[in-house]
């Protein structure tokens, strides 16, 4: 995006920014990680999340954000640099645009799915279909075989086809593209995502093969249950859910307000965006596939599936119990469920793209065309091992460093700087500056204090997993458990994928960051330097 790159209206700004946070993250993650943390257990330790850490976050991205667009910044290295000017600030900033691209690579693979499974409704592909069946298309699918020991392209086709539509929508701007697919998207996705939580919360035992009601569902995730509120897993996920839906230590929040105007409300528009998510995320997310899933298969299997299923649990499942409404009401479901997940998806994906586009825009001066194929280009080469490996482990390692650590780390260390170095009060200062709603006195002291020490706890309870995974603890321990050398071979492939992906992202790390050394010894020869510091 170059400097003249605007929002076209607040309404297109708000919901870019809330389909930014609304995605995959909200029908699949969400379901998964509250029943893999034990329902009503993973609620009170999420909402507290929310309140303590999210809400903050969305406060400091949104005031780093529009404090950097003042200066012409729209990417995070130069935002921060731009609040303080070690240059250390400048190199932590780099994670805003690595996060980003590396979630990009396993997130856009996510998307094709969506279309895949769109196609497969409406071609009829699940119908007549049992469970195991409709369960055995997705393990084809991400094999990339054909079912019988062929292998089958079309994964491949419709990653290539979700890819280029992410590039040619980023290729037309913010208010020409990625606002006109959010005003368009959103409604769709809160229309389609209301009918199929109606259709699972009155889904009734005994009608059309339920076993249970929908409301089974609901309850085990609703019913608050103290036991496991101390065990620091469950607040460990609950807080990597929080940022991981909210887009929070990412960087594309950041970016996405550094083109708001000097005075816009960002204080109402982050809450706007924010909750607009929990709603999308608590009313819906939690109202379709686990009172679906329990409906049919009941609570223990739900939960037998969500230890093993991630995020493609509800597309072993979901194809199969929609087929038990009817030829029509199964495919509209179908096609409703999977436009809407691909609405979700696409609207976070092009939040993506902008962080790494800005960056190319106002650094190296390239044309947004040219930096929007970069951008495509780069996911390409990136992502192809999720998708070529997806059965080694490659998407995972992926989500774990990029979609989960990087995020902590990242938004540790943008509270620090906000709070701390630039200053709660000019920070403050800053979000309030045009603000027509009046924010408690008392968030800024929870920004100040419970934030960062919150954060801080989190990823110090998160080392002892951060080693086990850095020494490939789990994949060691199945080696030695196995007997069959198969099995021991297959293990040793997953090994092998997972430290490459490793090299490859530090790589890309280290390629982002060496561009901003460059970029910023540009600015100093240029005699751009600091302007914007003595500006302060
Ligand atoms: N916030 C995005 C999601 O929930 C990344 O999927």
């Amino acid at each position: 995006m170059s400097n003249k790159e605007n929002w076209g209206s607040r309404v297109g700004l708000v919901l870019a920014m809330a389909g930014n946070a609304v995605g995959f993250g909200n029908f699949l993650r969400f379901p998964v990680q509250a029943v893999q943390n034990g329902g009503g257990a993973f609620i009170i330790p999420y909402l507290v999340c929310f309140l303590l850490m999210g809400i903050p976050l969305l406060f400091v991205e949104w005031s780093i954000g529009r404090h950097g667009g003042r200066y012409g910044h729209h990417s995070t290295p130069f935002m921060m640099g731009a609040m303080d000017k070690r240059a250390l600030w400048k190199y932590i900033g780099v994670f805003g645009i690595f996060s980003n691209i590396a979630i990009a690579a396993y997130y856009c693979y996510l998307e094709s799915w969506t279309l895949a499974y769109i196609w497969n409704f409406i071609s009829g592909a699940f119908h007549g279909k049992t469970s195991e069946e409709v369960s055995a298309i997705f393990g084809n699918y991400v094999s990339l075989s054909n079912g019988t020991g062929g292998f089958d392209i079309m994964p491949i086709v419709f990653w290539i086809i979700c890819l280029a539509m992410n590039t040619y929508i980023l290729s037309r701007g913010l208010s020409g593209g990625v606002e006109v697919v959010a005003k368009i998207g959103m409604p769709l996705l809160i229309i389609f995502g209301i009918f199929l939580a109606y259709k699972g919360i009155t889904l009734k035992a005994g009608q059309h093969g339920a076993i249970n009601d929908g409301t089974l569902g609901l309850n085990y995730l609703w019913t608050p249950n103290f036991d496991s509120i101390w065990t620091p897993k469950v607040w460990l996920a609950a807080a990597g859910q929080i940022f991981f839906t909210l887009s929070v230590g990412m960087g594309s929040i950041q970016c996405y307000a550094s083109f708001v105007k000097g005075k816009d409300d960002i204080a109402l528009n982050s809450m706007s965006a924010g909750w607009m998510n929990e709603f999308v995320e608590v009313v819906l997310g939690s109202s379709i596939i686990i009172p679906i899933s329990v409906g049919y298969l009941g609570i223990d299997k739900v939960a037998e599936l969500a230890a093993n299923g991630g995020l493609g649990m509800g597309f072993k499942t979901l194809p199969y119990l929609f087929e038990q409404w009817g030829p029509t009401l199964s495919v509209v479901s179908g096609i409703m469920f999977f436009s809407l997940l691909f609405f979700a998806g696409i609207t976070s994906s092009l939040a993506m793209g902008t962080p790494c586009m800005s960056f190319l825009e106002d650094e190296y001066k390239w044309s947004r065309e040219k930096a929007a194929l970069t951008f495509g280009l780069v996911i390409l080469v990136l992502g192809l091992p999720t998708v070529l490996f997806f059965n080694y482990g490659v998407f995972d390692e992926y989500d774990y460093w990029a979609g989960t650590v990087s995020l902590v780390v990242f938004a540790l260390a943008e509270v620090v700087l906000f709070s701390w170095v630039f200053g709660i009060k000019k920070g403050w200062a800053e979000l309030m500056e045009g603000a027509d709603i009046k924010i408690p006195n008392v968030y800024k002291y929870i920004t100040l204090y419970i934030t960062p020490v919150l954060l801080g706890a989190v990823f110090i309870a998160s080392l002892p997993e951060i080693w086990s995974k850095i020494i490939n603890k789990d994949i060691y321990e199945k080696i030695g458990a196995a007997t069959d050398s198969t099995v021991i071979a297959e293990l040793q492939k997953t090994l092998l994928f997972v430290n490459i992906s490793r090299i490859g992202l530090i790589f890309v790390f280290a390629v982002i960051a060496f561009m901003v050394y460059k970029a910023y010894q540009k600015r100093l020869k240029e005699g751009k330097n600091l302007t914007w510091v003595q500006q302060l």
